[in-house]
């Protein structure tokens, strides 16, 4: 590593102070030190710090926005009628021949939820306190026995917690999955930024101070980290994407992956799932077209009078809310990181950062926001595919992310969401679940993957199932 090198660009960027406490560092953390600053895009940080930390960006509403189309949940509806059982048979066809593979985005810090560690080890089962992780790898199992092919699991970590979850998968023995088919690889990291002057942090005399890119991020990383050649290997063609926060996510839903792969107006580039939001103040983003294009629109940025507009039969106009679940085509990953002008915007989080005092030297632990991370979001590349197409799922089957500790998207409400919906699974099958009088279920019912990746799995089984008033039961 050429010192004078370094320090030639640092003074160029105007990020010179980064090597201010050098000269006093041991050889071997100059060394780090060194190494950790040239793998930054250091010529692209005077332009970033200009539009980002310097200025706070505008968010400027598209002119021609208009709520997306979607395939509705019931495919008998009579807006837009579809073939759910046409598409059912080729999702499960490409799951059969070994042409998908799922892949969660679990780089994020957890930061809301106060749990130490990475998110995927959270207790999450309501019933067995099973970890996120646990319920996914039994929903691949379940899935790969279903369809009799070994299914990849790309697994997006960050530089922050990537050891602590390959330990994990490791002391759980990979949940039952072949080592072979689980990959782990971190996503990249951008400096984090003085608010005041634009500055990168120092997070320690030899270290500068980082956050993961977001999960936009993992676009790229799937490339740098050799994944997506890996994918090119195994002959997967679709990936099932999802966030490590949501324990009912169907990992692989034969029904999306269809409509993705074979829909008409799809172009096996990217698609979504959309759940209806309950109210305009919902904390999801927005399915829209901008310019006949799908894309999401950040909550946070949509005009309150737009979020509550509403359609005669009272229900919201802009009523597409983005769960982050996506199906994505390796293709496209691959075209995206060949073509020179894909770059995702920058989204500023203004945050506290712990630093070096670059004048004292001192750790300084700041109490309100000092600094600016900059992240890239997924859902932005919808812009960059040739054509998008969105699908209806339902809340109670599909959405409880642990996002809080307490209140909202909690674990308290991800629990009473996995009862509603194992109640609603048993009903179905015709067996008796206890309610109490506002209609809720009377007990905490839990059933894993591995027995039911939906409500037809129960059928031969519903015989032998009871559930008492008050019981907590795990199927
Ligand atoms: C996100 C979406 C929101 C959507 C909601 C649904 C964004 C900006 N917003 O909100 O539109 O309605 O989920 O639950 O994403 N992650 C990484 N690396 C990162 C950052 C995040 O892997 O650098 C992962 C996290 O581990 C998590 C997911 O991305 O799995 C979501 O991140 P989070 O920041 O919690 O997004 P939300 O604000 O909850």
């Amino acid at each position: 590593m050429n010192l004078a090198e370094i320090r030639a660009r640092l003074d160029r960027t105007g990020q010179s102070h980064l090597l201010q406490f050098f000269d006093r560092l041991e050889g071997d953390r100059q060394r780090v030190l060194l190494e950790q600053i040239a793998s930054l895009s250091l010529e692209e940080l005077p332009l970033l710090v200009e539009t980002y930390v310097k200025k706070r960006p505008v968010f400027t509403l598209p002119k021609d926005l208009a709520p997306a189309r979607y395939y509705p949940v019931d495919p008998a509806c009579p807006a837009r009628p579809w073939d759910r059982a046409r598409y059912r048979a080729v999702g499960e066809d490409l799951l059969r021949r070994g042409e998908v593979a799922a892949f969660v985005v679990a780089g994020g810090q957890g930061s809301r939820l106060g749990f130490e560690g990475p998110k995927g080890c959270f207790p999450a089962g309501a019933v067995t306190g099973k970890p996120l992780f646990q319920i996914f790898a039994e929903g691949l199992l379940a899935t790969q026995r279903r369809y009799g092919r070994a299914i990849p699991w790309y697994i997006m970590t960050s530089p922050l917690n990537h050891d602590a979850t390959v330990a994990f998968f490791d002391k759980h023995r990979h949940f039952g999955l072949g080592p072979k088919d689980v990959m782990f690889f971190p996503q990249g990291v951008m400096p984090s930024f003085d608010m005041a002057t634009g500055k990168v942090l120092l997070a320690a005399p030899d270290e500068v101070a980082t956050n993961p890119d977001g999960h936009g991020g993992s676009l790229r990383a799937l490339k740098v980290s050799g994944a997506l050649a890996d994918m090119r290997h195994r002959g997967v063609r679709h990936l099932s994407y999802f966030q490590v926060d949501n324990p009912l996510v169907r990992v692989l839903d034969p029904v999306f992956i269809g409509l993705h792969a074979a829909a008409p107006d799809s172009s096996g580039e990217m698609s979504s799932k959309m759940i209806p939001r309950t109210s305009p103040e919902e904390k999801v983003g927005v399915f829209c077209t901008v310019n006949g294009k799908t894309e999401v629109i950040e909550y946070s940025d949509l005009p309150p009078d737009l979020s509550a507009q509403r359609l005669e039969d009272g229900s919201l106009r802009f009523i597409a809310g983005s769960i982050a679940i996506h199906m994505i085509g390796v293709d496209f990953i691959d075209k995206v990181n060949s073509d020179p002008a894909f770059s995702l915007p920058y989204h500023r989080a203004d945050k506290k950062v712990p630093h070096i005092d670059l004048a004292t030297g001192q750790p300084v632990n700041p109490e309100k926001p000092n600094g600016v991370k900059l992240e890239r979001f997924v859902f932005d590349a919808l812009a960059f595919c040739r054509a998008s197409i969105v699908l209806e799922t339902d809340r109670v089957e599909e959405f409880a992310p642990i996002k809080n500790a307490t209140g909202v998207d909690s674990v308290e409400s991800c629990s009473q969401l996995q009862t509603q919906r194992a109640a609603r699974w048993l009903e179905y099958s015709g067996v008796k679940t206890p309610r109490l009088p506002d209609g809720k279920p009377d007990a905490v019912i839990e059933i894993s993957p591995l027995t039911a990746l939906e409500p037809a799995d129960l059928a031969s089984r519903a015989d032998t199932i009871r559930i008492p008033a008050g019981a907590r039961i795990s199927l």
